[in-house]
């Protein structure tokens, strides 16, 4: 296997690939209704890549040092036969973890069974509120809470752990979720993540004081709580973790936008269309579905992708931390987070 590092020396170890840009949830702060709705565009199926150009790209990205794949949307779940994919992506050499990320919504028993059987590693599902009339409001279809905990029981059922639970925290909205939150999971299996508010994308809004801080999540809990800080467990992790002082399990906070973590940044991210994102907050993706569906070799596509992460110096979380409290000016034309797949 060839490694790939960037110009701060980052290697190349995980790659987030989006399965589609359609979600049947509506966040508030991810895809509002006034922006997609029913006249918005979402892509055509022939746009996306196929199971088969997926598997190349995964296969290429592992000998370049890819070890660990996340699936996500919009609502990867909405892809059908996803099992087929991932029982492909398992057999690739040199990949070891695959997770995926979902609303849950779609994740019965039988599906959770389906993709434990087909490979799949771990499932973090998203869950802002604890409440289920908070909830139906944050995801704006109606959707209960209590259905969410239902489908990580699912997951927990089927093995798919250490199971996470993703929080995305809005002053304002749910930040009185905290405590209700931590509760309904301690003493259980489940790792359940705080998340601090991004300025991803353009079309939700984001404001410095919308965000609650890592600083505020752990004051919260708290308060109630003793907490202590764990080692990080892999270089660049996301979630900073902690463990209750009386044994209830762990948490983890991901304070991107308050203690930015580019510097150990080892992603890339695939949209559904194949375009190559060397950051969340990018603006323009490289396109490797042209190449991909104009006879390009095995070897022009893994020098195309070596030579895109090589030129690569994101640290947009840092510069933005760096330059002003709030949203840089030049996040017009940013990708959506919906397309991306965070
Ligand atoms: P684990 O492998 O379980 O640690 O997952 P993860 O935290 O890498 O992925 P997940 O999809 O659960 O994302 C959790 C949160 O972290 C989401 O809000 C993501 O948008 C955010 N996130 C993930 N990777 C990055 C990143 O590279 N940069 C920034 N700024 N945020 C990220
Ligand atoms: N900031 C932080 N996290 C976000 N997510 C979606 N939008 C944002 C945002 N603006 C989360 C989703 C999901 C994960 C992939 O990213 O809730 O859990
Ligand atoms: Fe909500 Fe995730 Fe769907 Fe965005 S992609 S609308 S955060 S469920
Ligand atoms: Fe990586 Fe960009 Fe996130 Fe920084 S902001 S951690 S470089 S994806």
């Amino acid at each position: 296997m060839q490694s790939v590092t960037d110009t701060m020396h980052r290697p190349l170890r995980d790659l987030r690939i989006s399965l589609t840009d359609r979600c049947n949830f509506r966040c508030t702060y991810c895809m509002p209704r006034e922006l997609f709705g029913a006249e918005h565009l979402f892509l055509p199926k022939r746009e996306l890549l196929d199971f088969d150009e997926i598997e190349r790209l995964a296969r290429i990205s592992a000998g370049l040092g890819v070890t660990k794949l996340r699936l996500t949307g919009g609502e990867p779940l909405l892809r059908r036969d996803l099992d087929v994919l991932v029982a492909r992506l398992a057999a690739i050499d040199g990949i070891d973890d695959i997770c995926l990320t979902t609303n849950g919504s779609l994740l019965t028993e039988k599906r959770a069974h389906e993709l434990a059987a087909a490979g799949i590693d771990r499932v973090t599902l998203s869950l802002d509120a604890i409440d289920d009339e908070r909830f139906k409001a944050i995801n704006d279809v109606g959707f209960p809470a209590s259905k969410v905990r239902t489908a990580i029981d699912n997951a927990v059922a089927a093995g798919l752990g250490p199971v996470k639970v993703n929080c995305v925290l809005q002053r304002g909205v749910n930040e009185d979720q905290i405590l209700p939150m931590a509760e309904a999971f301690r003493h259980t299996d489940v790792v359940l993540r705080f998340i601090e508010y991004m300025d991803v994308g353009t079309s939700n809004g984001w404001r410095m004081d919308d965000v609650v801080t890592a600083r505020q999540i752990v004051d919260t809990i708290r308060s109630r709580y003793g907490l202590t800080r764990l080692p990080a467990t892999a270089p660049g992790e996301t979630a900073n973790r902690w463990r209750y002082d009386d044994g209830a399990g762990e948490i983890g906070i991901i304070a991107s936008v308050s203690q930015p973590f580019c510097g150990g940044c080892t992603r890339a991210r695939l949209s559904a269309i194949g375009e190559l994102y060397t950051c969340l907050f990018g603006v323009h993706g490289r396109d490797l579905r042209t190449p991909l569906r104009s006879g390009a070799t095995d070897a022009e596509l893994s020098a195309m992708l070596a030579g895109i992460w090589s030129a690569r110096d994101d640290r947009y979380s840092e510069i933005r931390g760096e330059e002003t409290e709030n949203r840089r000016g030049d996040a017009d034309g940013r990708v959506e987070m919906s397309y991306i797949g965070g």
